[in-house]
């Protein structure tokens, strides 16, 4: 399938995949569907996400198709996190576009938390994004109030910005965030 117009040309899954002791990320996959839909029915991740509420299986078949064709398109990159050979979140760089700064985004598995996992695939995926995609910027957006995520980016080094509310047509709706930067100069790689 041809890029999308201003879409990242000739973005393909990196190969060999991003790994670092037992974490590896790769494309999503069909057999990955009840792990995203048990993890993503934590009211945590619809609390703090776009993720809808009551995700269901249909819900994640259609996720991971889409990744398929986003990947294809140029438009988002999205990774399963696999912990030791099993699923444990998610992570990607969204809105992928010439001349744009994309967003990092996660989320994992209730099961896995707190064990540094969040902050190691998004760390190998910036990596990837500056060293490999040859980006000069990213973002990250926290909605005001979640401590868990704030811990993530401040562990990879984003500096916060001051909270922006968004408007209804923005894809997080009308809610209250945080915009996080990180350059590439100022990436140390972690
Ligand atoms: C936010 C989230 C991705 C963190 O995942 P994780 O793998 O547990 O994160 P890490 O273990 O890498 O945490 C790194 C640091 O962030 C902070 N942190 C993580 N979870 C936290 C929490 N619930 N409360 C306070 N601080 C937290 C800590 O400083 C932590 O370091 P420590 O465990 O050594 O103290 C996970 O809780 C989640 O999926 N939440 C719901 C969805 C979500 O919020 N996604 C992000 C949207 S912007």
């Amino acid at each position: 399938m041809a890029a999308l117009e201003g879409a990242f040309p000739g973005l393909t899954p990196p190969e060999p995949p991003l790994a670092d002791g037992g974490l590896v990320l790769r494309v999503p996959r069909e057999e990955d569907v009840p792990w995203i839909v048990r993890g993503c029915r934590d009211p945590e991740v619809p609390r703090w996400t776009t993720i809808p509420a009551d995700y269901t299986e249909a819900l994640g078949r259609e996720f991971v198709d889409e990744t398929a064709v986003d990947w294809a398109q140029g438009t988002n990159a999205r990774f399963a996190i696999v912990l030791d050979g099993a699923g444990a979140g998610m992570v990607g760089l969204h809105r992928l576009a010439a001349g744009q700064v994309p967003d990092v985004g996660y989320w994992v598995g209730h099961w896995a938390r707190r064990r540094g996992v969040a902050t190691l695939a998004a760390r190998l995926v910036v990596d990837w994004a500056f060293r490999d995609l040859g980006l000069d910027a990213l973002a990250l957006r926290t909605m005001v109030g979640n401590a868990g995520s704030e811990g993530v980016a401040a562990a990879l080094g984003f500096t916060r910005g001051p909270v922006r509310r968004t408007g209804a047509g923005d894809r997080c709706g009308d809610v209250d965030l945080h915009f996080w930067t990180l350059s590439r100069e100022s990436w140390a790689g972690g």
